[in-house]
């Protein structure tokens, strides 16, 4: 159900009808830009990445005389109650019409209680663990007094190189697109006037995750069915789920940028999508259309945007300068700024801010910060997105028997990385290391070294690493990535563990005591060493400020995990990009030489989408596929096999085989999570409609088309149970 219906109300457009009457062209420009504070001296903008403090420690511009003059429309980057009051406070009393301003910031894993990174989190498979961490982010958020979060990020993403892959649900589609309607959902809840709620910002508006070499901000050329089948289908979600913002992106689409995009701002977006809320451009995009080389200056910058659908202008300032020149000379018609206003305002509206400018106030800010219910469900959240990749012997969950544990590697005791990107909210003191969490976890006495840096350049000193592991009975070493070598512009072009880290895996290997590697990085990752020589494997992302009870809960068996990698670990770079639901090619892959293939390392991925193990085991049986009056209904049994209780995604793919333009070998099309007590066996029922299982032809009609289709029921993406049906022309009218 589409609910961007629901942002229409005829009050509301009386009410800006209204005041679209009362507004000069500058108060309308004003309206259409959002300014950020300038710094005027502490830090360079790079330590915000590496100190969450740093916003405290920075003297701020907030341009009080801009917002007098009613230039203003929206501030981003301006954090806590006290200040956002005394900005609006400007606004509401001391500019001709009192328009209220809207705050917005990047509130996306969580606002100070920082909860797993958004990839993390998808690794749950629980679209609606999402929707409750969104919801307290946005509980926090909103206490803060900011009216607006840039989030979700929805862009698929298939190359593990692009940094923002960490920001996002992954590879596959229709897992996108539930985390996108969920998460949506989560921030503006039921009726965005609700103070505990924000508006959401589907972002980067769109295809940004498709960038050539996976190079932050790069070029993306696709198929328009493409960028309809495979981009879209999350930003159709999120408007769907009513999102009452879009955020334009940085990367140009087929030769137009899309911040300057008419095709996909409005004959997508408004025309297909039937969305009602306002676009705000990414961080100067609109300026960027110069160096992209579509503008010639930042005046025809404005203009291209602006015609294409942007409505608001972030921090780029051409609405504000050029608009109203380019109105009164006729290039612009004051119709379309008047669309663009209605639009902001519209959302204004909706959020209550005419009636409430102010939302908080330090003691309702203070008092809803880290509470206690906050804390538990980062805890449940991050012990949700952990994915056990190798689990030899049962070595895991630890016994407890065990009197000498050895910790080491950069990555255990290191708070500030546990944030991962996008955390400037949060800070590393509210965060349980992975070394803490373990230290509260256990009787053992738990022998601690750091054994080199995350990305050492000279040869680290393993001593004292060796010393530990020699004295223990199990080694455990928490490596991966720092929190900023994922995020924004942090594509890497090798995707091995930084540093000397795998040198001090094989030392500590070679020492022959069991060894449990736990990951803690913002992409996938090349580990092909460590997924022969480890004989565990937790995959922990970037958890958050339950990361070391999260990890010690599925360590020591407290939790049994059940996370499914949302994105295909690739065996080396060069496979990238890589995912599953890719097309079989004329040659697929086999021992003859003259096939789809390396000549230096396999095909398949190092791990396939879906992939996760549990302490427990499962088996599938009976498939069955039936098809009756246009829907086709798939079942199957799942049976814990093993002798613990755990946690199992039970996966429905289904491939088209013969398509008028070829088809992926499989896609996601259903999946069901489940709790399974040792030896229970329950049956998972699939509805498939039959509309779900069309794409775009070669002339863009979105069409079902007849045929052979096969079904895979199982564990995930690489292995299941296999059956098929055919749809008839009856089926497919
Ligand atoms: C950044 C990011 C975007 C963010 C915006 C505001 O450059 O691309 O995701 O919401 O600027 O911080």
């Amino acid at each position: 159900m589409n609910k961007q219906a629901q942002l229409l109300r005829p009050e509301i457009e009386a009410k800006i009808d209204a005041l679209l009457s009362q507004m000069t062209l500058l108060e309308k420009a004003g309206q259409l830009t959002q300014l950020g504070p300038t710094m005027l001296e502490g830090v360079g903008v790079d330590s915000f990445l590496d100190d969450p403090e740093a916003m405290q420690k920075v003297k701020l511009d907030y341009h009080e005389d801009w917002i007098r003059e009613g230039v203003v429309g929206s501030y981003l980057g301006v954090q806590g109650a006290e200040k956002i009051n005394r900005l609006q406070k400007i606004a509401v009393e001391e500019t001709r019409l009192g328009i209220p301003l809207i705050f917005g910031l990047d509130v996306i894993h969580g606002y100070r209680t920082m909860f797993p990174i958004p990839l993390a989190e998808a690794c749950s498979w629980e679209p609606d663990l999402a929707r409750r961490t969104a919801e307290v982010a946005a509980r926090e958020a909103s206490a803060a007094g900011l009216h607006w979060t840039f989030a979700p990020m929805v862009d698929i993403a298939r190359d593990a190189r692009w940094g923002r892959i960490a920001e996002g649900a992954g590879e596959d589609t229709f897992l996108g697109s539930a985390f996108a309607a969920a998460r949506v959902q989560g921030f503006q809840g039921d009726d965005l006037a609700d103070p505990q709620h924000v508006a959401a910002c589907a972002k980067h508006y769109i295809a940004y995750g498709a960038a050539v070499a996976g190079r932050d901000y790069n070029t993306v050329e696709m198929a328009v069915q493409t960028l309809h089948d495979v981009y879209l289908p999350p930003f159709a979600s999120a408007a769907d789920a009513g999102a009452a913002t879009f955020m334009s992106a940085f990367n140009d689409l087929n030769g137009v940028p899309t911040s300057a995009n008419r095709y996909t701002l409005t004959d997508i977006l408004r025309g297909k999508l039937g969305f009602n809320g306002f676009v705000v451009s990414d961080w100067n995009s609109i300026g960027e259309l110069v160096p992209h080389g579509h503008a010639a200056d930042r005046k025809d910058a404005g203009k291209k945007a602006l015609l294409a659908g942007v409505d608001m202008d972030m921090v780029t300032e051409s609405y504000r300068h050029d608009i109203p020149e380019l109105v009164e000379a006729g290039v612009i018609p004051m119709s379309v700024v008047d669309e663009a206003v209605r639009r902001v305002l519209r959302v204004k509206f909706l959020l209550g801010l005419f009636d409430r400018p102010f939302r908080s106030d330090a003691e309702t800010e203070s008092a809803a910060l880290l509470r206690p219910a906050h804390l538990d469900l980062a805890r449940e959240a991050a012990r949700r997105s952990i994915v056990l990749l190798k689990n030899v012997g049962g070595l895991l969950p630890l016994k407890q028997a065990a009197r000498k544990i050895a910790v080491i590697g950069p990555l255990a005791d290191s708070p500030f990385d546990m944030l991962g990107s996008w955390s400037f909210t949060g800070s590393r003191r509210d965060v349980v290391s992975i070394l803490g969490g373990i230290q509260s976890a256990t009787e053992a006495e738990v022998l601690y070294a750091r054994g080199c840096d995350i990305d050492d350049k000279l040869p680290a000193d393993f001593a004292q690493a060796i010393e530990a592991a020699s004295q223990a009975e199990v080694v455990i070493v928490v490596v991966g990535e720092s929190a900023k070598m994922s995020g924004e512009a942090a594509s890497r072009m090798n995707l091995g563990l930084p540093g000397h880290q795998e040198d001090l895996l094989k030392a500590l290997k070679a020492m022959g005591k069991p060894l449990v590697v736990v990951l803690s990085n913002g992409r996938p990752l090349s580990i092909p060493w460590i997924a022969e020589n480890a004989d565990a494997i937790l995959e922990t992302w970037q958890l958050g400020v339950q990361a070391g009870p999260a990890v010690a809960d599925v360590l020591f068996g407290a939790y049994n995990p059940g996370g499914k990698l949302v994105t295909s670990f690739p065996y080396a770079v060069g496979q990238c990009p890589i995912y599953y639901n890719r097309t079989s090619t004329g040659r697929p892959a086999t021992e003859f030489w003259f096939t789809s293939k390396y000549i230096d390392g396999p095909v398949a991925p190092l791990y396939p989408f879906g992939f996760g193990l549990s302490y427990t085991t499962f088996e599938y049986a009976d498939l069955e596929v039936r098809k009756a009056a246009g829907r086709v209904t798939v079942s199957a049994t799942v049976k814990n096999t093993g002798a613990v209780a755990g946690e199992e995604v039970a996966q429905l793919y289904v491939g088209d085989v013969v398509g008028s333009r070829v088809r992926p070998i499989k896609e996601l099309k259903g999946f069901q999570k489940l709790l399974l007590a040792p030896g229970e066996s329950r049956k998972l029922t699939f509805e498939l409609k039959v509309a779900d299982l069309g794409f775009h032809n070669v002339d863009m009609q979105y069409v079902v088309e007849p045929g052979l289709f096969k079904v895979w029921v199982g564990t995930n993406s690489a292995e299941g149970l296999a059956g098929e049906f055919w749809l008839d022309e009856a089926d497919v009218q």
